[in-house]
């Protein structure tokens, strides 16, 4: 991994920083902003459906990883900034960047930005399975090496906390929605309506309905655009773990031992107090 300002990052993103640094928004882009693994690509298959009227099939166009340049990733011939500058627009633009990195651009044309959130240790849970299987990503190691690395926030996007705390603090400066995975799991209609209303679009109840179906776990998983399926298993071998892998809130708790949740609560404290953000562990 590399580093800059002392976040790590996949050594291949710090090779194109200056041009990641420098990519130009446009006014009508929408930013999908996310720590890794809190649901980026539940959101984004919503938000390009949501931007479609609800038409699926022209959403079925590409795999999400084309339809969405991902600007903090430099893997061709997976798109990212150079790609994303010969996009149309509204173009929707994907990072994991934390917020003191994201491109000042994305500031000076005042973007609209959604965040995506969920609780610490589902995060950690998926991200330990998806570094598993995703062979751009470091190894993970045992769980329970694991379990230091992200506390630690040596992980690739740096810390959780930090993360989320850096976005929370910019909500009120910058047009920036919060979305939480915790949410979305307990009622996606809702959620969808209000990234909707957010994007200045006012969907029929029969439009929201067939977003919601479209994007719900089950269909998902089977969606060859949304499941990373069309990626070969040498980048991403979902015989280790599939992608779309549980979808639950809560799946924590098959993996802390006792010993860990109490380390875990108590360094969780010590960093959230008087954040002001609350995430919901289960449901
Ligand atoms: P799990 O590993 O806990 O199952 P990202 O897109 O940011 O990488 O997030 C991936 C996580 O979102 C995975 O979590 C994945 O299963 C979950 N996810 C993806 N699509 C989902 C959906 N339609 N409903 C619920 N969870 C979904």
């Amino acid at each position: 991994m590399g580093v800059v300002q002392d976040i790590p990052l996949l050594q291949t993103t710090c090779d194109i920083w200056d041009k990641i640094q420098n990519f130009q928004a446009r006014e009508d882009d929408i930013l999908i902003a996310s720590f890794p693994k809190a649901g980026s690509m539940w959101v984004q298959e919503i938000m390009d459906l949501i931007l479609l009227n609800g038409d699926i099939k022209k959403s079925m166009r590409a795999p999400c990883f084309l339809k969405v340049p991902f600007i903090d990733l430099n893997a061709a011939p997976l798109p990212s900034v150079e790609a994303a500058n010969g996009m149309e627009s509204p173009r929707i633009i994907k990072t994991h960047l934390p917020l003191q990195l994201i491109p000042p651009s994305f500031w000076e044309k005042n973007v609209k930005v959604i965040y995506v959130a969920r609780n610490a240790k589902d995060s950690m849970v998926s991200y330990f399975y998806f570094q598993k299987m995703n062979k751009m990503l470091p190894d993970p190691g045992t769980w329970n090496e694991y379990f230091s690395k992200f506390l630690a926030g040596n992980v690739p996007w740096g810390s959780w906390f930090d993360h989320v705390i850096g976005w929370w603090r910019a909500k009120d400066k910058h047009q920036i929605l919060f979305v939480f995975y915790e949410d979305m799991i307990e009622d996606p209609k809702r959620e969808i309506r209000k990234i909707s209303q957010f994007l200045g679009k006012e969907l029929t109840e029969e439009v929201l309905d067939i977003i919601q179906h479209h994007t719900s776990f089950d269909i998902m998983k089977e969606n060859p655009m949304a499941n990373l399926s069309t990626l070969p298993s040498f980048v991403i071998d979902q015989s280790i773990s599939p992608f779309i892998r549980k979808g639950k809130v809560g799946d924590w708790r098959n993996h802390f031992l006792v010993v860990q949740n109490a380390l875990f609560d108590e360094e969780y404290m010590k960093k959230m107090k008087g954040v002001g953000l609350n995430f919901r562990n289960e449901l």
